[in-house]
């Protein structure tokens, strides 16, 4: 079975080849991408209708290469992918679209899949696939929540976040510090010449006995520690500020982490969205999941922000495990809001 896989939930095109035999895992024939980060920047975050523009323009070349590389022809696909949801609508609608009309010109089904499901099982097409159960640690740019994932399709809720995510939390306090969008990985890169004892940051619900968790008030602190400054914060103030906050996000989310593979007894974990490249998060799980006698798995690097291969990667597991039917109804409808508990 090969199945095309498109993204365009938010501010990366996507798109990739995947296949996948009966009693096999699947495999990623190939895959490309086009981050519209720099097309943002100037506006410090992402607009909504230049991200669908560009989606419009990118993803039919993308979707060309892909076949190309992967030595297929449209209408060799079984089945076309695309993230129906969570997203911004008018992005969704593009990958949606195009899917439908594509399937529909060579009479293949569409599977639209929730971007989510993707990120969490992307480690499958990693050198170092996890088996299932498992505890996921699910931290991107809007969202951050530990599931209990007992198989494909089979997702329980065991805390999130309240207020801001993981990755929002990076991306605004990159902000504040000056870099530019998205912050994550500048901030990351910032913090090396940090010292992350050098500012005494909140580790928010750390102590709150569930496994929710909460960022808000991280970027208020920092803001604080930057307005005593008042605005001659020197460099190695922002790599320290920087070095601070890292250490108070992964703190707290290698707790929780660790705390909700403690309470379901499941001796394996699953990293997965962009805060899961984040190397001092890699760094301080592997010690202390190690120390305990439980393996985490994370996605390869270049799979951990948003691309086609983790909703290729989806659709073939949910085919595979029997969890979901394509369908020839190309209605491209999309949900912009949709919980993965809810697939
Ligand atoms: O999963 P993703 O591509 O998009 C969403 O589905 O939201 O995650 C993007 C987020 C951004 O907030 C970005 O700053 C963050 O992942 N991120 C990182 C790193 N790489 C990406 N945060 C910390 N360290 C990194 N190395
Ligand atoms: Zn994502």
């Amino acid at each position: 079975m090969l199945v095309l896989g498109i993204e365009t939930s938010c501010d990366e095109t996507g798109a990739a080849l995947v296949e996948a035999a009966p009693a096999a895992a699947p495999s990623l024939l190939a895959q490309a991408l086009h981050s519209q980060a720099r097309m943002h920047e100037a506006y410090g975050g992402v607009v909504p209708e230049l991200a669908s523009r560009d989606h419009i323009r990118r993803v039919l070349p993308l979707v060309e290469r892909v076949l190309a590389e992967g030595g297929a022809t449209l209408s060799a696909i079984d089945v076309v992918a695309f993230t129906r949801g969570p997203g911004l609508a008018g992005a969704l609608l593009v990958g949606a679209g195009c899917a439908c009309a594509m399937a529909c010109a060579v009479g293949r089904p569409v599977l639209g899949v929730q971007h989510l499901e993707g990120h969490l099982l992307s480690p499958f097409l990693s050198v170092d696939p996890p088996e299932f159960p498992f505890v996921a640690l699910l931290v991107s740019g809007g969202h951050t929540q530990l599931m209990r994932v007992e198989a494909v399709g089979r997702y329980e809720l065991l805390g999130e976040t309240v207020d801001d995510a993981a990755g929002e939390a990076f991306d605004k306090t990159a902000k504040l510090l000056g870099l530019g969008y998205p912050g994550g990985p500048a901030l990351a890169r910032l913090a090396q010449g940090g010292d992350a004892q050098a500012f005494a940051l909140p580790r928010p619900l750390l102590h709150s006995g569930n496994l929710d968790f909460s960022f808000a008030g991280l970027k208020t602190a920092v803001l604080t520690q930057l307005k005593r400054r008042s605005g001659a914060a020197c460099d190695q103030d922002l790599a320290d500020l920087a070095a601070s906050t890292q250490a108070a996000i992964v703190d707290v989310l290698c707790a929780k982490a660790l705390r909700a593979v403690e309470i379901t007894g499941l001796p394996r974990l699953v990293v997965s969205g962009g805060v899961g490249a984040n190397a001092e998060l890699r760094r301080q799980l592997d010690t202390a999941a190690g120390a305990r006698g439980v393996h985490v798995h994370y996605p390869e690097l270049e799979l951990c922000t948003d691309n086609g291969a983790m909703i290729a990667l989806a659709a073939a597991l949910r085919l595979q495990h029997g969890v979901a039917q394509p369908t020839r109804e190309y209605t491209f409808e999309v949900r912009p809001r949709w919980p993965l508990s809810d697939v």
